[in-house]
């Protein structure tokens, strides 16, 4: 698999979704435009909230041909990446925190055959990413703090952006910058223009219904 290459990529996140009518709503997401699919996996530990597991993954992967950007907030990924990558995660992003050995991690998940991204924190060190950006086809920064949807956009996200594609620029690599939390059509241009070339949105694409807001983020993205 190669990375995606178009301009922008939209990621709704189905954390935001309503889940008695999921396979509408993923059917709704992807007619009015959405690029790719982000499902947020949280156990409870490494986050104060819990969500899914693989048996979802699975059932998305049938219902959509949108490819899967799987979200790892769990303690010792490392341990469930098969489930998640066998069930159709396209992409499997993990936090450095949660990995007992993040080299091995995204080795792991290549050679699973999906790509690897690396999600940093509001609090954590950009410097974090250095030591494995040869192995890495995405960055992921947190524009609140993980766990939650419907959090407010953390502003100091937009510099760290620009600092992070700064990173990406001088590797010469071809790495997906994305953003996550509080993403809405009025700050998606502020964040385009840090750097940012996926973005996660929950609240915003699903609170009216994706028929209606994903327009708006195609506006807001000038197409
Ligand atoms: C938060 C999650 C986000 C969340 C974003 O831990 O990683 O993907 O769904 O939700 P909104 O867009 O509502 O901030
Ligand atoms: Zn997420």
């Amino acid at each position: 698999m190669s990375p995606n290459h178009k301009l922008v990529i939209l990621a709704p996140s189905i954390l935001a979704a309503d889940f008695g009518k999921l396979t509408q709503e993923i059917k709704d997401a992807e007619s009015a435009g959405a690029d790719w699919i982000h499902c947020d996996i949280m156990d409870g530990h490494y986050v104060p909230n819990l969500t899914f597991g693989p048996m979802i993954i699975k059932l998305l992967k049938q219902i959509t041909a949108l490819p899967l950007d799987v979200h790892l907030m769990i303690t010792n990924p490392e341990q469930s990446l098969e489930w998640y990558i066998e069930a159709g995660a396209d992409w499997v992003t993990v936090h450095p925190e949660t990995c007992q050995h993040l080299d091995r991690a995204l080795v792991r998940i290549h050679e699973l055959d999906a790509l690897a991204g690396v999600v940093l924190n509001p609090g954590s060190p950009l410097s974090l990413i250095k030591p494995v950006i040869g192995l890495v086809d995405l960055i992921l920064i947190m524009s609140v703090n993980p766990g939650f949807g419907g959090q407010k956009f953390i502003s100091n996200a937009v510099h760290r952006l620009q600092e992070i594609r700064k990173i990406i620029e001088k590797s010469g690599r071809d790495i997906r910058l994305s953003v996550d939390g509080g993403i809405t059509p009025e700050n998606a241009p502020l964040v385009i223009n840090a750097g940012a070339n996926v973005l996660v949105a929950g609240t915003s694409v699903f609170k009216d219904g994706p028929k209606s807001t994903i327009p708006e983020f195609k506006k807001a993205l000038g197409g």
